[in-house]
């Protein structure tokens, strides 16, 4: 049986999306559809989690990442996948 993809979720609400969420969000795509993080992952947009001055944010496995920091979150990706 083929495991499970592990979300994350990225704020798509309005405070985000002044702050550049677009961009993250897009960047984040890119990084999940190449290898070895393909088909890993799902990327899931949300509406606002109450964090809106550090945002663009993103949450992984319960760990929030703040101003759209696409390296941190692909660290605590990849450190997911080892
Ligand atoms: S708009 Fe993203 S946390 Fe509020």
């Amino acid at each position: 049986m083929k495991p499970r993809r592990k979300y994350i979720f990225i704020c798509n609400g309005k405070d985000c999306k002044k702050n550049d969420s677009k961009s993250f969000s897009s960047s984040l795509k890119q990084a999940v559809s190449i290898a070895p993080l393909k088909g890993n992952f799902k990327l899931v947009k949300t509406k606002c989690m109450d964090c809106c001055k550090s945002g663009p944010i993103a949450v992984y496995n319960n760990q929030l990442v703040k101003k759209g920091d696409t390296d941190k979150l692909i660290q605590f990706l990849m450190k997911d996948l080892l």
